[in-house]
């Protein structure tokens, strides 16, 4: 089979196309032939960085089918199923392959009415934002939710969600994409560049924002702190080289800072499964009450422009790789 894969860190030209053996599934996997993976950033920043266990396949969720199937699972050969999680050292593999091995915790059945292109596009993004605005933020109906970059892989899922779940979503993005981001669900959309961003938000949420998403600490964590409002909730979902917000304003304002890793679901056994988030995830994608967006889709043979791409360039929701 076909897989692509990298022997040591570098720009995306380490990238290389190659044939390796077909895995068979153990106890608790199923192998996936898999008919589409999206590309995250976290994908180019692993490759760029190099990881404890190289050659590594890239890429980190997928939807397919089930081509072989593992002790004591619940799946059949033919089942369209879909998974993210892939990128954590308890997987080999990755998805970037025309199969990958997928233990079943980390994997739900698609619904009929979602593409595989759709399924991978909403699977690792899609279990970000829920972890950040359903268990960390506990976001509930009439809540309002305020997301940086409504146009990115997590932020257009996270508008969606959030719009999904009774809530009111006002995001930032440059302004040719204010009207897809409104489209997506978003009650308000406020350019990212300007100045008095945290007033112009308080002020299109009627207060503040009950829940806020960030994936960009460094430059708006005391952002995040001004528009907050009381009792709010700020999920961080990325690493930084941040400093502490106004300590005293966030005290006084009684939020709860949730510094959280969709990744440590798939590592962390104490944590809860992916699957029933997927499950939720294709249920509401099925039912039309979550758009993915997709930008465009790529074969194999161009991986290391999809990398490239993700890290570099400003696209609507999710790049697509078919193997
Ligand atoms: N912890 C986790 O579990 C987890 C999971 C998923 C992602 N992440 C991390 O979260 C980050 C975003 O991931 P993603 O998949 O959404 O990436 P993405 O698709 O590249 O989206 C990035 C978003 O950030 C926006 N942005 C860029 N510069 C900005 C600025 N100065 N101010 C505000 N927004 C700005 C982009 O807008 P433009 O299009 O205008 O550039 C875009 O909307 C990455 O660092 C990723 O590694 C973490």
């Amino acid at each position: 089979m076909r897989a692509v894969r990298y022997h040591e860190a570098g720009e995306p030209g380490v990238l290389g196309l190659e044939d390796i053996e077909r895995p068979e599934p153990g106890r608790g996997e199923v192998l996936v032939e898999v008919e589409a993976a999206s590309v995250n950033p976290v994908d180019a920043k692993f490759r760029a960085w190099g990881v404890p266990s190289m050659p590594k396949t890239t890429g980190s969720d997928l939807a397919g089918t089930v081509a072989a199937a593992g002790g004591g699972v619940d799946y059949a050969v033919g089942d369209r199923v879909f998974a993210t999680g892939l990128h954590t050292d308890r997987f080999a593999g990755g998805s970037f392959a025309d199969y990958a091995l997928v233990p079943t915790d980390l994997l739900a059945s698609l619904p009929d009415g979602v593409t595989f292109v759709e399924g991978a596009a909403v699977a690792l993004v899609g279990v970000t934002a829920w972890r950040a605005f359903v268990d960390h933020a506990g976001l509930e109906p009439g809540a309002t939710a305020f997301v940086h970059g409504g146009n990115g892989g997590v932020g257009h899922v996270a508008v969606g969600l959030a719009d999904a779940l009774g809530a009111t979503p006002v995001a930032t993005a440059r302004p040719e994409h204010h009207d897809v981001v409104r489209t997506l669900g978003a009650g308000a959309v406020l350019d990212y560049g300007r100045d008095d961003l945290a007033a112009a938000a308080r002020a299109a949420m009627g207060g503040g924002a009950d829940a806020v998403l960030d994936h960009m600490p460094d430059r708006y964590l005391g952002t995040d702190v001004e528009l907050a409002t009381q009792g709010g909730d700020v999920a961080v979902i990325a690493g930084g080289e941040s400093t502490l917000p106004d300590v005293t304003a966030a005290r006084s304002k009684e939020l709860a800072l949730h510094m959280m890793s969709m990744s440590n679901l798939a590592t962390q056994p104490e944590m809860p499964d992916i699957a029933p988030v997927l499950t939720r995830l294709g249920r509401l994608v099925a039912d039309g009450r979550l758009e993915v967006a997709i930008d465009r889709t790529h074969g194999l043979t161009e991986a290391a422009e999809a990398h490239r791409a993700v890290m570099e360039e400003s696209v609507v929701g999710k790049i697509v790789v078919e193997p």
